[in-house]
């Protein structure tokens, strides 16, 4: 179980694609078990593995209140969407920001598990947001990319003020 550094905005690397795993290995439960712990020492709710620089469809999350149940997916992919809700929400790749996101309020979310066994989650709330989030992630795609040209300026305005 090891640490690893968090990609952030603005590198390139967040902007990829994810791969399809096809191999449930050792390696790939190395990974999983990495990102769990760089996750909770962020520490976060939710994390993609292209946050750590590894384009694979793989995500984790916790979004229980004690933040005590981590759970993996592997290849997650939205299968059902209903409803629309606002909410502010945050990236450990961006660190620092948060901004209010309209997402859909209920997902069923398919994937695998580490076994490779296939696996269902509907969801609804945090873990709803935090699932849309993660997935958004391995599509390449980042809270920002959601965002109104006018909003996005107001981040690139608020971005280049935190760097100066
Ligand atoms: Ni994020």
């Amino acid at each position: 179980m090891t640490i690893r550094e968090i990609v952030e905005y603005p590198s390139p690397i967040l902007a990829q694609v994810s791969a399809t795993v096809e191999n449930f290995d050792k390696e790939l439960k190395e990974l999983v078990s990495d990102m769990i712990a760089t996750m909770y020492a962020a520490p976060g709710i939710g994390l993609a593995a292209i946050q750590i620089g590894i384009p694979k469809s793989v995500i984790v999350f916790d979004c229980s209140e004690e933040g005590n149940s981590p759970q993996s997916l592997i290849n997650p992919k939205i299968i059902k969407a209903e409803g629309e809700v606002n909410s502010e929400e945050g990236c450990l790749s961006i660190p620092g920001y948060r901004e209010t996101i309209k997402r859909s309020e209920r997902v069923l979310v398919s994937g695998f598990d580490l076994e490779g066994k296939p696996v269902e989650i509907s969801a609804d709330g945090l873990l709803s947001r935090c699932l849309q989030h993660e997935i958004d992630h391995t599509k390449g795609k980042l809270i920002i990319d959601r965002f109104s040209r006018i909003k996005k300026d107001m981040f690139i305005k608020w971005f280049q003020k935190k760097n100066t």
